[in-house]
């Protein structure tokens, strides 16, 4: 069945980007020319999807403001005879039918996605974290929606990581099933370097079911304290369910990191015909003084 909804984490903490992010949501950061959560609205909207949640916190007003209409500020553009910018912001509200619901407490992230379950229900649905970037050949949403073993199972893109990060991440073993795809045999998150079952690591895509709250219901607390989703697909794993991996190939940017998000800007720029000159011209010239 075709994917209908995508759910959006955006309610952390950000603490990697205080000062910064004390009072600007991190996702409302811009990489070159949007805030990074744009990025990731789109991808959702490349795969088809309409129906998308946003999970906030209280503070994140501004990304509510920034996918809402403004008609006053479309009259004030158009009035200006700024006609092409009007347009841009009518089309951003009008990109996918955006519903937000808050996170009382920082709990982590499964319990954020927990959070969704009136909005998920029983459909597949797509879940992308708000501070990873995407940026591939192909939509990785619809990769993901292949790599699904079965109708009712799960998938979770992963990329192979390096040894210092893989305390890091959630970690997967997984084996090859047929037609070049894979099955996860297991998973644990943020692992011990000598206890890792492999280096690839989960990334900020996942295509669930209804199944997952279940699972997270009866997930305790695990690193940091927090409800981790890993353990509840560990769990779901063990009562018997399936979930494919997509193995990402393209390049991803860590939007929630200092130099991640600098690095996904000057990529951004770079692609951009009217500003990769300039821009090769200055990085050249910096490089340079150093
Ligand atoms: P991160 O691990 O990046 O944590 O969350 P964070 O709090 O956002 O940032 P730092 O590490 O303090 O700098 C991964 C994803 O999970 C969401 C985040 O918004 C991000 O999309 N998340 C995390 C929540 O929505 N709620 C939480 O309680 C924790």
């Amino acid at each position: 069945m075709k994917l209908r909804r995508a759910v959006i984490t955006a309610a952390g903490l950000g603490t990697r980007f205080l000062p910064a992010s004390k009072a600007v949501p991190k996702e409302m950061f811009p990489v070159y020319d949007k805030p990074a959560i744009q990025y990731v609205v789109e991808e959702a909207v490349a795969a088809g999807i309409r129906e998308i949640c946003i999970v906030i916190s209280a503070d994140k007003g501004a990304i509510k403001q920034h996918f809402g209409r403004d008609r006053a500020m479309e009259l004030v553009l158009a009035g200006k005879g700024k006609r092409q910018q009007a347009g841009l912001i009518r089309k951003l509200a009008g990109m996918a039918r955006i519903s937000y619901v808050l996170q009382r407490e920082q709990k982590g992230l499964g319990h954020a996605v927990l959070c969704a379950e009136r909005f998920a229900g029983k459909e597949a649905f797509a879940l992308l974290l708000a501070d990873d970037l995407m940026y591939g050949a192909a939509n990785v949403l619809t990769q993901l929606d292949r790599a699904r073993r079965k109708p009712d199972g799960m998938a979770l893109a992963v990329e192979k990581v390096s040894r210092q990060m893989i305390p890091s991440y959630g970690i997967v073993k997984i084996k090859r099933g047929g037609r070049g795809a894979y099955d996860i045999e297991d998973l644990v998150e943020k692992p011990r370097l000598k206890d890792a079952p492999s280096d690839l690591g989960i990334v900020g895509r996942y295509i669930l079911t209804g199944e997952i709250f279940k699972a997270l219901k009866r997930t305790r607390p695990g690193a940091l304290g927090e409800i981790q989703i890993t353990d509840a697909l560990r769990g779901y794993l063990k009562d018997g369910g399936n979930i494919g991996a997509g193995v990402f190939g393209g390049t991803r940017y860590d939007a929630g990191d200092k130099l991640g998000l600098i690095k996904a800007s000057l990529e951004m720029a770079l692609r951009d015909k009217m500003a990769k000159g300039e821009m090769r011209t200055y990085l050249k010239g910096l490089m340079k003084k150093r």
